[in-house]
């Protein structure tokens, strides 16, 4: 079918999903994206809980009234996961003991076809949008939308997402200075990012670190201990330090912190910004406090920015549709919104890290914060 027959033919169905973790402003691209199907006469449904809704055929309509009032929530209307990949599906045994899983791709496509789609946003991070151009090799017209707190995915200056967790992580930095300094303590705080150090570098800069570890950066304990001592010099009775710690940040030569998880899962990140505080503390003999703000970095109203790049991708994905530009994903490239192919975004397996030479980092190190290498 041409693209000028796909938008002729009516009613166009369009499913809309969101996979992965959530984060605030996905209910603005659903919004954005059903309010200008709807304009275009199209029928549009929403895919509960990501890919596990198109197993299982769990898919509802959404008419006008189901996206109003979301634009500024936090969440998404059409739940999500990170557990299920229709390529590999868990099994349980007898017992309930895990088994190979199998790849239910198949099933995926024909539920897609059975329920006479036509096309499929999927808004997603990493996982989500590989999964989608495996779908999309498999025959299912796919346009993806970046989406992650982390900002870890490559070909788009930014996701929708990370400016807010940045503003909440800065919030919580904020606030910890007061306290930290009457205290003379040294406080850890632990933020999200995977493998990227986006949201620990940019909110360690604007709520004013002292020192910042990321990924991209291992860095040296002692090194980390001198800048404490430092700024204790000419200050009787102690002063304070505020350390912010990248949850996949590592010691040279160290390993990333993971928390145990059942066997089979994918590992999550945790436990840095507490080995971190105890070190110092044992190092510099300095009372240490740490804190993991964990996800409240991924809940709250989206801010303005993320609202209004949640909307710009979410509009911009149905005008790919409309325009037959599929296996694609909408992304930013300032100041406009492009599409790239998405195996050009996510085939690869790599995601993006933090670029060491950014003006970001020159400026923090020229100011004196210390990324303990
Ligand atoms: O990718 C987003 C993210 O919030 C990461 O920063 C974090 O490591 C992970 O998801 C946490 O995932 P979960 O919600 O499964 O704990």
């Amino acid at each position: 079918m041409t693209p000028k027959a796909r938008r002729t033919r009516k009613p166009f169905r369009l499913a809309i999903l969101t996979g992965g973790g959530d984060c605030p402003g996905l209910n603005a691209v659903i919004r954005a994206a059903a309010r200008s199907a709807f304009a275009l006469g199209w029928e549009v449904f929403g895919v509960e809980d990501g890919f596990e809704g198109l197993l299982t055929r769990r898919v509802n309509q959404l008419h006008p009234r189901a996206v109003r009032g979301i634009l500024h929530l936090g969440g998404t209307i059409l739940g999500t996961s990170n557990r299920v990949n229709p390529f590999r599906v868990d099994r349980r045994g007898a017992g309930g003991a895990k088994q190979a899983p199998t790849d239910r791709s198949a099933d995926v496509v024909r539920n897609f076809k059975a329920m006479g789609f036509d096309a499929l946003i999927a808004i997603g991070g990493d996982g989500t949008l590989s999964i989608a151009l495996q779908l999309a090799l498999k025959g299912i017209p796919v346009v993806g939308v970046p989406k992650t707190i982390d900002n870890d995915i490559e070909q788009t200056s930014v996701t929708f997402g990370f400016d807010t967790a940045v503003s909440t992580a800065t919030d919580a930095i904020d606030k910890l200075h007061p306290t930290t300094e009457a205290h003379g303590r040294v406080m850890v705080v632990e933020l999200m990012g995977r493998n990227a150090g986006f949201i620990a570098l940019n909110s360690g800069v604007a709520g004013g670190a002292d020192v910042i570890l990321i990924p991209e950066v291992p860095f040296d304990l002692d090194l980390v201990c001198d800048k404490i001592r430092e700024r204790e010099k000419g200050h009787r009775g102690g002063y304070f330090s505020i350390v912010v710690v990248a949850e996949g940040a590592r010691s040279k030569g160290g390993q990333v912190h993971l928390r145990a998880t059942d066997k089979g899962e994918t590992p999550r990140f945790g436990g840095i910004g507490q080995w971190v505080a105890e070190e110092i503390g044992r190092r510099t003999g300095k009372e240490t406090r740490s804190l993991v703000l964990g996800h409240l970095q991924r809940g709250g109203p989206p801010t303005t920015f993320d609202r209004l790049l949640g909307t710009r991708f979410g509009a911009a994905a149905v005008r790919a549709v409309a325009d037959g530009d599929f296996e694609t994903m909408v992304a930013l490239k300032p100041p406009t919104i492009v599409r790239v192919p998405l195996k050009v975004a996510v085939g690869g397996g790599r995601t993006k890290r933090v670029p060491l030479d950014s003006d970001v980092m020159q400026s923090a190190r020229g100011l004196g914060i210390s990324f303990g290498d």
